[in-house]
């Protein structure tokens, strides 16, 4: 590794990461039929298009710069066998409604991005996984393998990248009929509660913000203003990301733009980088510091202020705001006393960056039950802490990053409904990590719309030209 020069000096093309050690990614036994695959997608269409994610790296500059918030979630791992209307529906509903919830209670436009149509590929921390003395490699996501524990479920095959890629393509024309086709229309504030949430304390909270939302907008008809029937008020901007992790997918699916010639991940419109492939000289980091898409970068409790330094410089050399989001998932237990030096870091050397708040993948923990979860508390802690720590270093807290489902699951233990350690396996469904629910995702919305008003409320107090709004 000592001999390789650093990443950035070298020329970026699309397959330069392949000369790089390459942290994850699955081992193909048949390597004819990974390049058979990896040529049919580079022969199929992208998935977004350029304009898209140019539109959505100017939303996320005025996220940098303190204009906007940031929302970002969806599941840990999309799946073939829960690919259905109703799931991403869902989905995109408890989505919508935690935007409004912080649009309208923060006075903060909301940038909307989906862990959604190509949210496959997933990091593990073991290699192999082990059953009553059998040993088989680990589940690595639909795109991978299979979940079921034989070994031919395990065995890796590059033909499942082709399904993901078509079930992705299938999701995202579902989410662009639902986000412009009316579904997304604010007049339907109140048709967006989810059936199980009607009688729950947060779908009552819910219900009653959705009514000061109706009754605003007929006082603007009522004035006579066409705002209400504006493209903004109609239909949301929705956009898509996923863990960047199969580097041979996203490069098959990468283009030229003949206009700029700056190349385009077309697989989704936001692509990040995660807590175990962010080596500086990885092939990750190599791949991603090429594409023009905005990009994310998870940083856990081990970043030391000088890598996340040599990782900037290297993702974002000419310090674009918008470019790039750092992700921190500390641990609600260890984030007051990992993220403060990564900040400060950042704002001695004037780094454009936002930072967004993952508090599920650090508070993650096993019941003697053996189910995976996260006590809501513990997620709430960390966010309540994120805001803390930067309003102690004068810094932007730009936005969320969740894990969750508009099901009515039992993954995450606690919150309003108080799904209880015994509880968990009732409706225990996740592929992958645990999810919040859709009454747990609300209640966090309200509670942080709550921080975010008081945040803004007091950033405006010390710099009053911090007040603009930009589109839904
Ligand atoms: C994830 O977002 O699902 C994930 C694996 O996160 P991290 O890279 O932060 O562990
Ligand atoms: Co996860």
């Amino acid at each position: 590794m000592s001999k390789l020069m650093s990443p950035s000096l070298l020329p970026w093309t699309p397959d330069s990461w392949r000369r790089r050690p390459a942290a994850q990614m699955p081992d193909y036994a048949d390597a004819t039929a990974r390049a058979e695959v990896e040529t049919r997608l580079a022969h199929s269409l992208p998935l977004v298009f350029t304009g898209e994610i140019d539109a959505l790296r100017q939303q996320l500059a005025e996220v940098a710069a303190g204009r906007a918030f940031l929302l970002q979630g969806g599941d840990c791992a999309e799946s073939f066998a829960d690919f259905n209307e109703r799931t991403i529906t869902d989905t995109f509903r408890v989505l919508l409604q935690m935007a409004v919830t912080l649009t309208f209670a923060a006075a903060c436009p909301v940038v909307k991005v989906g862990r959604l149509a190509g949210q496959f590929a997933k990091p593990r921390s073991a290699p192999v996984e082990t059953r009553d003395e059998i040993t088989l490699p680990s589940y690595r996501g639909d795109i991978v393998n299979s979940l079921d524990f034989t070994p031919e479920a395990r065995q890796p095959d590059p033909r499942r990248q082709l399904r993901a890629y078509s079930q992705s393509a299938a999701t995202l024309n579902l989410l662009r009929a639902l986000a412009q086709g009316g579904f997304a229309d604010l007049h339907r504030v109140q048709q967006w509660n989810l059936d199980f949430l009607r009688t729950s304390p947060q779908g009552a909270r819910y219900r009653d913000l959705a009514g000061r939302i109706s009754e605003t907008l007929a006082f603007i008809r009522a004035c006579g203003l066409d705002a209400a029937t504006d493209p903004q008020v109609r239909q949301v901007q929705f956009y898509t990301s996923h863990e960047a992790l199969l580097l041979g997918y996203e490069q098959a699916l990468t283009r030229c733009d003949p206009l700029s010639g700056a190349w385009y991940d077309g697989s989704a419109h936001f692509l990040w980088i995660g807590e175990r492939t962010r080596q500086v000289e990885g092939a990750h980091v190599e791949f991603l510091r090429g594409i023009t898409n905005p990009i994310g970068l998870k940083l856990g409790p081990a970043t030391l202020p000088d890598t996340l330094l040599r990782l900037l410089d290297t993702l974002n050399p000419d310090n674009q705001p918008g470019r790039l989001t750092l992700i921190s998932r500390m641990g609600a237990d260890r984030i007051e006393t990992t993220l403060p030096p990564l900040i400060r870091a950042a704002q001695r050397e004037g780094r454009q960056v936002i930072w967004s708040c993952d508090p599920m993948h650090g508070n993650t923990l096993a019941t003697s039950t053996g189910y995976k979860t996260r006590p809501f508390n513990r997620i709430l802690d960390e966010v309540q802490r994120f805001f803390a720590i930067h309003r102690a270093e004068d810094s932007i807290p730009g936005g969320m990053h969740f894990e969750l489902t508009g099901q009515d699951v039992t993954e995450c233990m606690g919150g309003a409904q108080d799904i209880t350690e015994q509880g968990l396996a009732d409706r225990y469904h996740t592929q992958c990590d645990p999810r919040l629910n859709a009454s747990q995702s609300l209640e966090l919305a309200f509670l942080i719309a709550e921080t975010l008003k008081d945040y803004r409320r007091d950033s405006r107090i010390k710099n009053p030209s911090n007040g603009e709004d930009i589109a839904r």
